[in-house]
């Protein structure tokens, strides 16, 4: 491996210009004044799969933003690895809050700040510069297989068509994707969980037009006084959700897996002062790092109505909105869920408002085992480049196309991150490692190497 390390030594200023390229693309995909960004995004990943050493790569269309599909096979008798990563990127607003355009890339204290750079453009190029490093340098022991998407950010609906249609294409032994956190950069950690989600939109409404808060005020229902009776009544004092039925579903984790992932290093005191909190607060029973991962919640994610333009105006609005998700675990069942909050929601609805409950995408939670042959092959990649086994740690984020590889594919998948919670990913400022980047660019070689050894061994 001390040849690809002097290889990558040696390219690393042109692996960072060529990353700033592709975060210079605003690939955000929910807006649609983007459209063609998007597609000019698709482009450049397919240029840098073919560039990297791909045998053949395309954009493959959807209705939706495209696919990108490349591929490098060694042989028949080597496995086969399917790398996942997605292209798109979230809206960057608020843009006043970025200390610098979030499509103009620099460096800052070793950091590439741009939307896109951890999420996920700067973790799945890693995989284009591994897979460049490992052909240019003929040490290429897996058959690699690439799907990046453009709608991972609103809901992958494209890809779940594209890979029920693909089975045979898509043939592999496991599926990488670096798309997630570690705990800290000299702590390594693999996600062995991700959470699922389920999301809705909530109207409420009350008079059937707006009314002046005077005339009317104190004698008529306000839909936003009521709508936030309505979310405060969905948690109870123990901060456990309210809908019946919301826990049925959810496998508890034993002591003994309580207490492995309780070995992973936590400072609640830090992580109240990084986030300017006094207090934490989430459901009793539970520490800060169960309940923001094996654990299920309810947030509001936005809400709104009424008068929120300059100065006061005195009115009783007729409507108020609010965005709901729900982060979701093993074995709950999106839209299981989805459907318990309509029922919930409607049932609590006082006679003084309509309620209308609208679902949006969701999708299933995911677990991987840790005795396999991929996971003991990134434990050892890791081991080799950060001088410590990495601690397995379970998510609280979301790729609800893992859930679907296993059920469409029959594939686990490695959840192969490298970036940091403090990634400020979905937030102005977003930023990862050039330490981050080239200790992945780093790592995934090595994951290939011991892949194909373990696979090997056990043929
Ligand atoms: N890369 C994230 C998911 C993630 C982030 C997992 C951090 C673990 C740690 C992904 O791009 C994402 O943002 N997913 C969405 C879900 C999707 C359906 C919009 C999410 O988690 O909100
Ligand atoms: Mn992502
Ligand atoms: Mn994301």
């Amino acid at each position: 491996m001390e040849h690809l390390d002097t290889y990558l030594e040696q390219h690393k200023e042109r692996f960072t210009e060529e990353l700033f390229e592709l975060l210079r693309i605003p690939s955000v995909s929910a807006d649609p004044k983007y459209r063609d960004d998007v597609k000019r995004c698709a482009e450049a990943v397919k240029e840098s799969l073919l560039k990297a050493g791909a045998d053949n790569a395309e954009v493959c269309p959807t209705a939706g933003h495209p696919i990108v599909y490349g591929e490098k096979l060694v042989g028949p008798d080597k496995p086969t690895v399917l790398v996942y990563g997605h292209y798109d990127v979230q809206p960057p607003d608020p843009m006043e809050l970025w200390d610098s355009p979030p499509f103009e890339p620099v460096i800052k204290n070793g950091n590439i700040y741009a939307r896109g750079s951890a999420d996920d453009k700067g973790q799945f190029y890693m995989h284009v510069k591994a897979l460049e490093a490992m052909v240019k340098n003929d040490a290429l022991p897996c058959n690699i297989k690439f799907m990046i998407e453009g709608e991972e950010e609103v809901g992958s609906k494209n890809l779940a068509i594209y890979v029920r249609e693909n089975r045979e294409k898509l043939k592999a032994d496991v599926v990488l994707i670096s798309d997630t956190a570690m705990i800290a950069n000299d702590v390594p950690s693999i996600n062995t969980g991700l959470r699922g989600l389920s999301y809705v939109e909530v109207e409420v409404t009350g008079p059937n037009r707006d009314l002046h808060s005077g005339v009317y005020g104190g004698a008529v229902a306000n839909p936003i006084n009521v709508l936030c009776d309505l979310i405060s009544s969905l948690h109870d004092e123990d901060r456990r959700i309210t809908i019946p039925g919301f826990y049925d579903a959810v496998v508890e984790l034993s002591e003994a897996e309580r207490k492995a992932l309780a070995e992973a290093p936590f400072d609640l005191e830090e992580y109240k002062r990084d986030l300017g909190i006094g207090e934490v607060l989430g459901e009793k029973g539970y520490s800060s790092e169960e309940r923001s991962s094996i654990r299920p919640t309810l947030d509001v994610n936005g809400i709104w109505g009424g008068y929120i333009g300059e100065g006061a105006k005195t009115v009783l609005p007729s409507k108020a909105y609010a965005k709901i998700s729900m982060r979701l675990v093993p074995d709950q069942k999106s839209d299981a869920i989805t459907k318990l909050f309509q029922e919930h929601f409607e049932r609590i609805a006082p006679p003084y408002v309509k309620v209308e409950v609208r679902p949006h995408h969701g999708g299933e939670a995911a677990v991987t085992p840790t005795d396999s042959p991929a996971y003991q092959a990134a434990s050892k990649a890791m081991e080799d480049t950060f001088g410590k086994a990495p601690i397995p740690t379970r998510g609280g984020g979301s790729i609800p196309i893992v859930a679907l590889f296993e059920q469409e594919l029959g594939l686990k998948t490695i959840l192969f991150g490298f970036g940091l919670d403090s990634n400020a990913i979905h937030s102005p400022n977003e930023h990862y490692g050039v330490f981050n980047y080239m200790k992945g660019i780093a790592t995934i070689p090595r994951f290939h190497h011991h892949f194909a050894s373990l696979m090997n061994g056990r043929a």
